[in-house]
């Protein structure tokens, strides 16, 4: 697909209706009853056509490049295999976190070779099966280095590392998506630099092909890009100074925030909170350029690992109105959904965008502020605050948006909710990319 055909509307309202591609969202709830389903909502809904048009989105502004480049998913975003699928027939490789990330990449096909393996603590079996399987692996402490040294002595065999350095630069995001800044628990600070690099020296079974910085998530400057390709750029030119001759890649890791507020409709009315579009978040073209720019001649393979930005406005939570429930100060519209699939607005006070997928047939539909909340039983458990929307009708459905990534992966079974259905639609196909969990799978790890 061209980079013209940017469909951004893979999620659109057509008379009160929202769709996801050509389907109409009220009907997939018909489609997984006639599966056998009884627990239709809520349910992940993925846009194939959107996760593509992210993905080329990059492909499109790397492949101008005059430089190796390899996109990698940052499969932690959102791990369905019926999504990741996707990315490798799209020819992303992938950047994991765990053993268990790395089995799967390893189940469904992906060149080792291209994976990278990162982590700020690492069991040995997941080095060992990294090195065996001769992925690139980052390097993120003095310690790290000394268990990957004992896994290569013993495996006999090499593993070609990539140094992750702390560069200090605040991402200006909230601070627990803050991850390279002094602070941080990752990666390498300049203070100690001399110290690892002597270690990676030491070992003739260590090969350092690169350097490695992720800053954070959600961030919507570019400025901040141009200054960790710059940091990194003069630590490439120290490391190759020192003669690691096989240095080759600058992974610049992933942190590209997505624009949460498009589907906010800007309006003068006082009582709306979120009352326009207050960000321009720079595109993937935009980040490829800063730091093509900033590398200029030099030799250097450019690694990307974006996550959201592939992922997150591809999946909307479907879910259904349980009732609404007035008080002082506030009213509620009370979901099925909760923060068992959407944890983000609990934990970084995120805010999802959220709207009635199909018109209100209540009696008095009249608008005004609600905190939209889920059936937990805690206070945190909200999806949003004071939003200013129609009352809608008990079974009515709703979205909440741009849940593509760091949702379904962070969403958990507390009070014993089932993990939701997930469904993937492509036109007017839909597919079944996870079954809703059962009280058997549930319970399944337990003697009862
Ligand atoms: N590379 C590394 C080393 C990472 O740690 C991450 C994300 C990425 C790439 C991808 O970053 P992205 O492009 O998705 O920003 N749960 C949080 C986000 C945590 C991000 C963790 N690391 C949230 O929901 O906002």
């Amino acid at each position: 697909m061209a980079e013209e055909n940017y469909f951004s509307n893979s999620f659109e309202y057509k008379n009160g209706i929202l769709f996801c591609e050509n389907v109409a969202l009220e009907e997939v709830k018909t489609w997984l009853k006639n599966r056998g389903i009884k627990r239709v909502t809520p349910a992940f809904i993925y846009s194939k056509s959107q996760v593509e048009t992210n993905v080329l989105l990059y492909k499109n502004a790397l492949r101008h490049l005059e430089r190796k480049t390899t996109l990698n998913y940052a499969l932690k975003a959102n791990m369905n295999p019926g999504l990741v699928r996707i990315m490798k027939t799209l020819g992303c490789s992938l950047t994991l976190v765990s053993g268990f990330e790395l089995e799967l990449a390893l189940k469904l096909g992906f060149t080792p070779e291209r994976i990278v393996l990162n982590g700020n603590g690492k069991e040995t079996w997941e080095i060992e099966l990294a090195v065996n399987n001769d992925c690139l692996l980052n390097i993120d402490s003095l310690f790290n280095v000394k268990q990957t040294i004992g896994v290569c002595r013993r495996l006999h065999r090499k593993a070609r590392v990539l140094l992750r350095i702390n560069p200090d630069i605040d991402p200006m995001v909230h601070q627990y998506n803050c991850t390279g800044k002094n602070g941080s628990k990752f990666g390498v600070q300049e203070k100690y630099f001399d110290d690892v690099i002597r270690e990676i020296k030491s070992e003739p079974l260590i090969q350092l092909v690169g350097i490695h910085c992720h800053l954070g998530s959600t961030i919507t400057s570019i400025a901040i890009f141009r200054e960790s390709a710059d940091v990194m750029l003069q630590i490439y030119r120290k490391l190759k100074h020192e003669g690691f001759e096989h240095m080759e890649y600058i992974n610049l890791g992933g942190g590209l925030g997505i624009d949460y507020t498009k589907h906010v409709a800007v309006t003068t009315d006082p009582k709306i909170l979120v009352k326009e579009r207050p960000i321009d978040i720079p595109t993937p073209a935009d980040l490829v350029k800063v730091v093509d720019e900033v590398f200029g001649d030099e030799n250097i393979s450019l690694i990307l690992e974006p996550g959201r930005s592939l992922i997150g406005n591809a999946g909307i939570l479907l879910t259904s109105v349980l009732g609404v429930k007035h008080g002082e100060p506030k009213s509620y519209i009370v979901v099925d959904g909760s923060m068992t699939e959407v944890i983000r607005p609990a934990l970084y006070s995120a805010y999802h965008h959220i709207d009635l997928a199909v018109p209100s047939q209540a009696d008095d539909k009249h608008k005004m502020l609600y905190d939209v909340v889920g059936p937990v039983c805690e206070s945190g458990d909200f999806l949003g605050k004071d939003r200013y929307m129609s009352a809608p009708h008990e079974g009515c459905l709703m979205a909440v948006f741009d849940v593509g990534a760091y949702c379904a992966c962070m969403g958990s079974n507390y009070n014993m909710r089932a993990r939701p259905a997930e469904v993937l639609i492509s036109g007017d196909k839909l597919e079944l990319i996870r079954r809703p969990e059962t009280l058997d799978d549930i319970l399944a790890p337990y003697d009862i």
